[in-house]
């Protein structure tokens, strides 16, 4: 008698058929990685625009700020000959007259150029602001044309006001003069060694 082939058994109503169930896991599976992969490739990204933003910001900031300094020497008293020393970094004039000293800025004051000291072929005789006096040199800005008198007041051209004078002072330890740019003193302040 010939045995009949079991039939063969239905599948649970609802369950997905193995195959199809493991072909789904995988998918998923390879999805998740794949997103995780998008988001460390964008993590990376970001930091590198990042890195790349921070180096070009820093660039445009120098390393090391260089300000002049505001209060330096310039050599003792009998370094000094009768008349004017210009001091082209400070951008400031330091006169000698006998024994005393004063120093006058060279910038000028309409738009901070720096001022030219022209020696006159003849000394002049000028009054500024009740002040008396005899000149031998003068100041002219080669910029706009603005002119000072020898004392440094203003007398032509857009300059507004006269140069500056800086104090003066003798440095106690090495007896050298010292210019304190922090310190604007009257034209007629004179020191005296
Ligand atoms: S900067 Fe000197 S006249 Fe303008």
């Amino acid at each position: 008698m010939k045995r009949q082939k079991p039939a063969k058994e239905p599948q649970a109503q609802g369950s997905l058929p193995e195959q199809t169930r493991g072909a789904s896991e995988s998918l998923s599976a390879g999805t998740s990685r794949r997103s995780l992969l998008a988001r460390f490739g964008l993590g990376a990204t970001l930091l590198a625009l990042a890195g790349q933003a921070y180096a070009f910001l820093r660039s445009l900031v120098p390393n090391v700020l260089y300000e002049q300094p505001q209060k330096f020497k310039v050599g003792t008293p009998s370094q000094f000959g009768e008349g004017a020393k210009f001091f082209e970094q400070q951008r400031v004039f330091v006169f000698r007259e006998r024994d005393t000293f004063f120093a006058i800025s060279a910038v000028c004051t309409h738009l901070g150029c720096t001022v030219k000291m022209e020696r006159l072929n003849q000394a002049k005789r000028v009054k500024t602001q009740g002040r008396d006096f005899e000149e031998q040199v003068e100041f002219h800005c080669p910029c706009h044309g603005s002119k000072y008198y020898g004392d440094g007041t203003n007398y032509f051209g857009p300059a507004p006001k006269p140069l500056a004078y800086f104090k003066l002072e003798v440095a106690p330890d090495d007896g050298q003069l010292m210019v304190d740019m922090t310190a604007r003193v009257s034209q007629d302040f004179r020191l005296t060694v």
